[in-house]
C-alpha cells in the first residue's frame, strides 16, 4: 500500500478516530485509517452518513499543510474532489464535483466529504479529510441524500482496496502539486469539473428559489452565480442550495 493504512472493522468515525491518534503520537502524512462500519459517521451540516458493513469505502487521512493560509483551505477540498472525480471517471462517466464538495454521478450522490482543519495563526496545521464512497452497496435505506453505489451505477461488484490505493495515489500527487503552488491550475481544474457547469439551473437561498448560472468558483470558495437579471451573488457553504431534478 502507498501509505501508512490502518484498518479497522468498527469505530464511531474514521475522522474522530484519527483525531484522536493525531493527538496521542506522532503521525505520518496521508496515513489512512479506514472502518467496515461506523456507528456514527458524520456528515455535513451536522447529517450522519448511512453505509452498510464492508460495502462501502469509509476512510479518513491527513495531511499537515503548514505552507497553506487558512483562507485558502478550500484548496484540499478541490485536491481531493478532484482525486475521487478521476478515480472514479475509471469506471463510469458522467461524475461531477457538485460544488462545495460532493461527487455527483449524473443527479446522485456518490460521495461525500467531511474536512476538518486545524489552524495555527494564519495557517493550517493539520487537515482530516474524511470520505465515504459508496461502493458495493446494493440498496440505500433512506433516499437523503440521494444516495447512489459505483455497483448500482455499472452492475459490478469492486475490490474496495484498489479503489482504495488509486485515490490515495492520486491524492499524493495532487498534494505534491499543491505544494509546488499551483494553485491556479487546481482551481481551473475543480471549475471545469463542476456539476452544472452549463446553463441556467434552480438554486435556493434565504430569500427563495431562482433560476442562475454559475459564473465561477472565487479562491476562498466562494460560488458566484448570475441571475436572470444578470445580478451576481456570492454564496459561502450553506448559503445556497442546488434543486435536484
Ligand atoms: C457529507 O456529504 O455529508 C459528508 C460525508 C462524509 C462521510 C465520511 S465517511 C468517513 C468519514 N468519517 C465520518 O464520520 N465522516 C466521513
Amino acid at each position: 500500500f502507498p501509505v501508512p493504512l490502518i484498518h479497522i472493522s468498527e469505530t464511531n468515525s474514521t475522522n474522530n478516530y484519527l483525531q484522536s491518534l493525531c493527538s496521542k503520537q506522532k503521525v505520518e502524512e496521508l496515513t489512512v485509517v479506514v472502518a467496515d462500519f461506523q456507528t456514527s459517521g458524520r456528515g455535513q451540516r451536522g447529517n450522519s452518513w448511512e453505509s452498510d458493513s464492508g460495502k462501502n469505502l469509509l476512510f479518513s487521512t491527513v495531511i499537515f499543510p503548514e505552507f497553506l493560509e487558512a483562507r485558502r483551505q478550500f484548496l484540499i477540498s478541490q485536491i481531493i474532489s478532484l482525486a475521487i472525480k478521476e478515480e472514479l471517471e475509471t469506471y463510469t462517466t458522467d461524475i461531477s464535483i457538485k460544488w462545495p464538495n460532493d461527487i455527483y454521478w449524473k443527479e446522485k450522490k456518490i460521495c461525500g466529504m467531511l474536512i476538518e482543519n486545524d489552524l495555527m495563526g494564519r495557517n493550517i496545521s493539520q487537515s482530516i479529510a474524511g470520505i465515504g464512497i459508496n461502493i458495493n452497496q446494493e440498496t440505500f435505506h433512506s433516499s437523503a441524500p440521494n444516495p447512489v453505489s459505483l455497483r448500482q451505477i455499472t452492475g459490478k461488484e469492486f475490490d474496495l482496496f484498489e479503489i482504495l490505493k488509486n485515490i490515495m495515489l492520486r491524492i499524493q500527487s495532487y498534494y505534491n502539486f499543491l505544494k509546488k503552488g499551483n494553485t491556479e491550475s487546481i482551481a481551473c481544474q475543480y471549475e471545469m469539473s463542476l456539476f452544472r457547469k452549463k446553463g441556467m439551473h434552480r438554486f435556493k437561498d434565504a430569500n427563495g428559489e431562482f433560476l442562475a448560472r454559475i459564473i465561477c468558483v472565487e479562491p476562498e470558495g466562494r460560488l458566484i452565480l448570475e441571475d436572470e437579471m444578470l445580478n451576481k451573488k456570492g454564496y459561502m457553504f450553506k448559503e445556497v442550495e442546488y434543486l435536484l431534478k
